[in-house]
């Protein structure tokens, strides 16, 4: 067992790099980047932030579901790239958590574009009644839940939409044995599932990219 590894996906001098070069103009994401920073709130990395903003602008999704809002972050972020009339719904557990994002959404001016549901994902989901509702889905909540929502993702998403999940390479734990540290075993188990799971299902198509934590990026057949 060797201690947490933050560079264990990427060396240290290409993270360097691609976040000398990952830049964008949005004062109000700075400022959020800042606070979380400030604040220890986990974000979306720079470069997994980039690559959302590139795949709702490419995809122009109507609805999208994320789990896991924070301060609202990469929901307001992926507003950016919503198609006409779009909606952002974005599942967030902890009320503290909830109310910071609801304040930026409405500092950002999009209150009527994305709301934040106060619940535990897992158990949302199953109570959202409409299949196929989502062009969308962004994993970012509890990692080790992911793998209990998979059924429900591919329920909620449409035929051609896209799920995203973060931070499945987990620093490199899910990868190795080795760089496991002991009291996040259940979650790189679950983490390990959740892949392998994931890789194997035929209503999906998979690639796993060594961006950030680590992502999927799949699209529903
Ligand atoms: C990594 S943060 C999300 C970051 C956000 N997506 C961003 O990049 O701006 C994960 C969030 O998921 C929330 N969370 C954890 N377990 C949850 C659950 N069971 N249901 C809903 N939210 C949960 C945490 O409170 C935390 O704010």
């Amino acid at each position: 067992m060797i201690e947490y590894d933050k560079d264990a996906i990427v060396p240290p001098y290409i993270t360097e790099y691609l976040r000398a070069k990952t830049v964008h103009g949005n004062e109000f994401l700075h400022e959020l980047e800042e606070f979380a920073e400030k604040n220890s709130v986990p974000i979306v990395e720079p470069e997994t932030a980039r690559f959302l903003s590139v795949m709702t602008r490419i995809t122009r999704p109507v609805r999208i579901l994320e789990v896991g809002c924070a301060i609202g972050y990469s929901a307001i972020l992926m507003s950016e790239g919503l198609g006409k009339n779009g909606k952002i719904t974005t599942l967030e557990y902890n009320a503290e958590m909830a109310q910071l994002a609801r304040a930026n959404i409405k500092r950002a001016g999009l209150s009527d574009t994305i709301e934040v549901v106060e619940a535990d994902a897992k158990e949302y989901l199953s109570y959202i009644d409409e299949d196929e509702a989502f062009d969308m889905i962004f994993l970012d909540g509890p990692k080790a839940h992911y793998i209990y929502m998979l059924d429900e993702c591919a329920r909620l998403l449409r035929s051609g939409g896209i799920l995203i999940a973060d931070n499945v390479l987990y620093k490199g734990m899910t990868a190795d044995d080795n760089h496991v540290i002991r009291r996040k075993i259940t979650i790189v188990k679950r983490l390990r599932r959740f892949i392998d799971e994931l890789m194997a299902r035929k209503d999906f198509e998979t690639s796993l990219l060594p961006l950030g934590d680590g992502v999927t990026l799949s699209v529903k057949k």
